[in-house]
């Protein structure tokens, strides 16, 4: 018998590629040596952020551990969140000076962004911001590993990549199943020293990447569905516990490893992802430099019942089975409505922003909002998002609806 055609709301094949190797636990750091020799690395650069590490003991732990594993390596420091390609080009220049063949980035997305940035760059010869831009792929790179200090961002185990380039503040991602990191060496003692708001942040963002996953109109992956409510239902609850106790072991480690796999692919299998509030979100901290996870939950609430319609049953399962709120079987449309609203609560509750106001402490001006919907559409020339398309005229109404 012939099989009936899918209807585009049916599931979808998938390739699901999840190469890196995780080291999870107190003493995960002390692979580190033996792991960068098992993936080819003879010459290494230890890159990382600000202070967060040198202050912590971990970046000289990390130096130490290479040394007396016969592992030699050469630093560089500096990265900021929202990541800079200046300092990235900084980085190719001197791996190629140094004859460099292996990259570990020990802390967050933005060092493990800047470290695969970096990491194309060297056998390249143009400027890596082409594959930002889609001007051209990469044939090979240089392999990444990481040593994870902030469950947020999960980039190391992602294919993402994301960039601002100071020449006009535009922030890019890249993707490319070539840049998912060798290994994650992931201690959550180690994200014991994060302030509230970066911890709150990093929460926001990893659920985000399940939620751009989960507000579909595929509604068939019923394991994938479950799998995205559960880990949802499981973080929000997690992060109260670390709000009161930074040093709860056993909760740090949920969100250290929900944080991974809520971006390595696992909770978007079958179904088309949508990812509007993140494009949107960039132009926020292109435009403002904030930190990414706030961004996004000041963009979400007016995203979410800008799109609602799109799949209404979708935001009522999400109200009942994430946000706990009754089902009223008689008003869809409100269960739907509480929903987002109890999302922004839980939001508030984190000390997490609900719009671009409070984001950025003041008014944001019309020209501003031109601006962000211009570079969001890449001059008019671009949507976003897949549960709702998204149009240029579109990006600029949630925009006013998010400015609060
Ligand atoms: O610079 P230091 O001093 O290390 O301080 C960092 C930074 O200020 C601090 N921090 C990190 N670990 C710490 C700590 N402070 C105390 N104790 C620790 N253990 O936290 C701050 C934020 O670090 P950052 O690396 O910027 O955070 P996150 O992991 O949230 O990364 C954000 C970047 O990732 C991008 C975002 O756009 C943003 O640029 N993203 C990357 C993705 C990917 N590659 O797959 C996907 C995401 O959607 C996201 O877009
Ligand atoms: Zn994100």
């Amino acid at each position: 018998m012939q099989k009936p055609l899918l209807s585009n709301t049916d599931m979808k094949d998938f390739n699901y590629y999840a190469p890196t190797e995780v080291v999870f636990g107190e003493q995960a750091e002390e692979q580190v040596a033996a792991l960068v020799k098992k993936y080819g690395g003879t010459k290494v650069l230890v890159h990382y952020g600000g202070q967060s590490a040198k202050r912590s003991g971990l970046l000289d732990k990390i130096c130490d551990l290479l040394r007396e594993g016969g592992v030699t390596y050469v630093t560089l420091g500096g990265v900021v969140p929202n990541p800079r390609l200046s300092l990235a080009q900084k980085g190719i220049e001197l791996c190629r000076q140094e004859g460099i063949d292996f990259i570990l980035a020990v802390g967050g997305g933005s060092v493990i962004d800047s470290a695969k940035c970096i990491a194309y760059g060297v056998p390249y010869e143009g400027n890596v911001w082409d594959f930002y831009l889609g001007k051209a792929e990469p044939k090979q790179m240089l392999p990444v590993a990481s040593v994870l200090t902030i469950p947020a961002a999960g980039s190391e185990m992602s294919e993402s990549s994301v960039i601002t380039n100071e020449d006009g503040d535009v922030k890019l991602g890249y993707s490319n199943n070539l840049s998912r990191p060798k290994f994650a060496i992931m201690n959550p003692r180690r994200t014991m020293t994060l302030p509230p708001y970066q911890t709150a942040a990093g929460v926001t963002d990893m659920m985000m990447h399940t939620m751009e996953r989960y507000f579909t109109k595929d509604d068939d992956m019923d394991f994938t569905t479950d799998l995205a409510e559960a880990s949802l239902r499981n973080i929000k609850n997690a992060v109260f516990a670390v709000l009161k106790n930074p040093e709860d072991y056993r909760y740090r480690a949920q969100i250290m490893w929900g944080g991974s796999l809520m971006h390595n692919g696992l909770t978007g299998c079958g179904v088309s992802d949508d990812w509007a509030t993140h494009q949107l979100e960039h132009e926020l901290s292109g435009m403002f430099d904030v930190t990414h996870g706030a961004g996004l939950a000041a963009i979400w609430p007016s995203w979410a019942r800008y799109v609602m319609h799109e799949n209404l049953s979708r935001f009522v399962r999400f109200a009942v089975n994430v946000m706990d709120v009754p089902n009223d079987f008689t008003d869809p449309e409100g269960t739907a409505l509480k929903g987002i609203e109890a999302m922004e609560r839980f939001y508030h509750a984190i000390g997490m922003p609900i719009n671009i106001k409070e984001l950025i402490g003041k008014d944001i001006s019309d020209e501003e909002i031109k601006e962000m919907t211009r570079k969001c559409s890449r001059d008019y020339t671009a949507t976003c998002g897949c549960l709702k398309v998204l149009k240029a005229e579109d990006m600029e109404t949630i925009y006013k609806m998010a400015r609060g």
